[in-house]
């Protein structure tokens, strides 16, 4: 069977559902494997009955058939330069939230967490091949260049430099020597509160028309622009978030102990990349969902975390821990182009939320924010792996979940978590548990 089709973006919605059913869900709508409906039925739950709703999420991305939900949690008690946030966070996996707020709570009691802007600068480039003498571009050419370019972007930098942002830096890259003429205009750009994609790359596209003019103009050889692109890579947008206590302070009978191995734990995550993908991942677990809540772009902060944490050639750890004379101390230094105004933030009614739960903070304000969240993250996770491992609080999660999913009354939910209290717990255990439970309340 032919499973291709032209025209599908023009297809209404329940005709795409249709159309997916029929080709790709066939064995579902006929067997009802879904438990929770045929899969239009399915489509159409995850939907909002209100029509205008519908239309701005519909209008958000193409083709779509339905919203995918995924739960907004918040993590109280997080106090970051002596102001307390509640956290809005969205995330799919159980603990996370839980997690955050622990350790929000232990540190809100141990003077809370300090953070610093230490840059805030956004980076873009014309990548082009030119044939020409690259000691004259690189010369006085290049300057007067680069005053053409500003003059000419004008009309786009205008309202951005009104507002403090604009243009601050263009450089001129040479790469001939790994690709014959291949030059790029690195450029450095204050975007203010806002993530500046569209800004950048509109001022891009403008750098790549004058470039080509201005090079054909004075020396005869036009350049060919390869492309015109922000770079996701932003490691002077970054953001310092720490934390610090004595050891003393973590009231514990054996608290040089466990201090001790929770560095040596972020010391193994520097040195072996193994390990430094699970801690870092454990840190995007806090930022990703913080990112999403506020509905900035999770990719492009991913893309660059990991780039930032292999910027010396290995990938290492993101966060770091020290302890020197009885002194605790632990930070990150975390690269996070974000936006507070523009995009989705305005246009997504649950973002728009979380902004206002947030206080509508600044782009540098939200950066501090969402470092500390990340930090915070890493330290329950690390600090969970150094005492009691991972998998106790995991498991009771894991557990909710399954009951929840047997539909398990209150009264076999309180008995599953005496049951399972340190008892491995699995799908069919818990349903093998729930069965002789309910016969012997029905003997
Ligand atoms: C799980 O989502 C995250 C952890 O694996 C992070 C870590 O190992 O540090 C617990």
């Amino acid at each position: 069977m032919n499973k291709t089709i032209n025209g599908f973006s023009k297809l209404s919605k329940q005709s795409k559902i249709d159309w997916l059913t029929a080709n790709f869900l066939q064995n579902t709508a006929e067997n009802g494997s879904n438990t929770e409906g045929s899969p239009s039925d399915v489509f159409t739950q995850f939907q909002s009955s209100d029509a205008e709703f519908q239309r701005v999420f519909d209008g958000f991305s193409e083709n779509t058939v339905a919203n995918f939900p995924i739960p907004f949690g918040i993590a109280p008690n997080f106090l970051i330069n002596n102001k307390t946030y509640a956290v809005p966070m969205v995330i799919e996996e159980s603990s996370v939230v839980a997690a955050a707020a622990s350790a929000a709570k232990f540190w809100s009691e141990r003077g809370g967490f300090k953070a610093e802007v230490l840059g805030t600068m956004k980076v873009g480039q014309v990548h082009f091949t030119w044939s020409g003498n690259g000691a004259i571009l690189r010369g006085l050419l290049f300057e007067e260049l680069k005053a053409v370019l500003i003059e000419k972007a004008k009309p786009i930098t205008a309202n951005m430099e009104r507002r403090g942002g604009g243009i601050r830096v263009i450089e001129l890259v040479d790469f001939t020597a790994e690709e014959p003429d291949y030059y790029q205009l690195r450029v450095q750009f204050e975007t203010c509160d806002s993530m500046g994609a569209n800004f950048i790359n509109s001022v891009l596209e403008s750098f790549g028309e004058d470039l080509t003019f201005f090079l054909a103009d004075k020396t005869d050889i036009a350049p060919v622009v390869v492309m015109c692109i922000l770079s996701n890579y932003t490691p002077q947008c970054v953001v310092r978030a720490s934390v610090e206590c004595d050891v003393q302070d973590f009231h514990h009978e054996e608290a040089a102990f466990y201090a001790d191995k929770f560095r040596r734990a972020v010391r193994i995550a520097k040195l072996d990349p193994y390990r430094a993908v699970t801690h870092n991942k454990g840190i995007m677990n806090g930022i990703d969902s913080v990112v999403l809540a506020t509905a900035n772009d999770f990719r492009a902060i991913e893309a660059c975390a990991h780039a930032f944490a292999a910027r010396d050639g290995q990938y290492r750890s993101l966060s770091d821990c020290s302890i020197e004379n009885g002194r605790f101390k632990f930070w990150i230094d975390m690269p996070l182009a974000v936006g507070t105004v523009g995009g989705l933030t305005s246009l997504h009614p649950l973002a728009k939320l979380s902004m206002q739960i947030l206080g509508n903070p600044s782009a540098a304000e939200l950066m501090q924010v969402i470092a500390v969240v990340g930090l915070a993250q890493n330290f329950g996770a690390v600090r969970s792996l150094v005492t009691t491992g991972i998998q106790r609080g995991h498991m009771k999660m894991h557990l909710t979940n399954i009951l929840n999913h047997l539909h398990a009354t209150p009264e076999e939910a309180t008995g599953a978590v005496a049951f399972f209290d340190h008892k491995m717990v699995s799908f069919t255990a818990v349903r093998d548990f729930l069965t002789s439970f309910r016969a012997e309340k029905s003997a």
